[in-house]
């Protein structure tokens, strides 16, 4: 969810300006896409090196945050939207901490459909988390760490009981993944977008979803393997 300070900047507004548009697109764009058929939309809203940004604007991130749970509960409640959330939530403030599990508790089980937000995440954190666990699984015996594979390790990563992406769309016209779900989108479909995250549509959507449709996915397949009979 990139661009919302150039958003507000282009304004000539403050930049936390840009994330309160930002939360507004949140909303709008958490129900666009389950009209649209998204099963599972995960959210970047907050980096492991976010922290490094100026004071006021965490701290106003934080407050955005919290009033958007406020929010928003009694709406997840009723649309049945289980909410989810992958990073170290641990360390985030207190009333952000309660409402996530407030709402984390009175949405789990709600299958249908997952909004699952990125809070104080980093892909290289998460791999060092992943390995302290197991480690910690391997000393107590429930891991054999000669025997080691992707399906084994990939339990210990916040995402264990998510799907891998098959998609990841990055707003503002950067073309960067910056240490976002490094790991699970090995195979995910990249779509870049100029447009600035307070100005993302349901119809930007859309069109992502269109482009990510005429993708052939072949994981290091050969066309021929993946679409037999059909010519090229
Ligand atoms: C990137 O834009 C955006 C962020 C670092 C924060 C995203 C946060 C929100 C949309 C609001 C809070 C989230 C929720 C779920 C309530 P930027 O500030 O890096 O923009 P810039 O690159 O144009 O400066």
């Amino acid at each position: 969810m990139d661009g919302n300070g150039r958003w507000a900047k282009q304004r000539g507004l403050p930049r936390i300006e840009g994330h309160r548009r930002g939360v507004e697109t949140v909303r709008t764009i958490t129900f666009a896409a389950r009209d649209l058929g998204v099963r599972i939309l995960t959210l970047y809203a907050f980096s492991v090196e976010n922290w490094n940004r100026p004071k006021d604007e965490v701290g106003a991130l934080m407050g955005l945050l919290e009033i958007y749970l406020k929010r928003e509960l009694d709406t997840f409640v009723r649309d049945r939207v289980r909410l989810r959330t992958i990073g170290r939530t641990q360390e985030l403030p207190a009333g952000v901490r309660r409402l996530l599990r407030l709402t984390e508790e009175k949405t789990k089980d709600f299958a249908d459909y997952s909004l699952v937000l990125a809070l104080n995440y980093g892909s290289r954190t998460e791999v060092a988390d992943a390995v302290q666990a197991y480690s910690a699984a391997a000393s107590a015996g429930r891991e054999d760490p000669k025997g080691c594979s992707w399906e084994a390790f990939r339990r210990y990563l916040y995402t264990a009981d998510l799907p891998d992406p098959d998609l990841v769309i990055r707003t503002s016209g950067e073309t960067r993944i910056s240490n976002f779900l490094a790991l699970q989108a090995a195979y995910a479909e990249l779509v870049f977008t100029p447009v600035l995250w307070p100005d993302f549509t349901k119809a930007d959507l859309a069109k992502a979803l269109a482009d990510y449709a005429q993708r052939e996915r072949r994981y290091g397949l050969t066309s021929e393997q993946v679409r037999p009979g059909v010519s090229p």
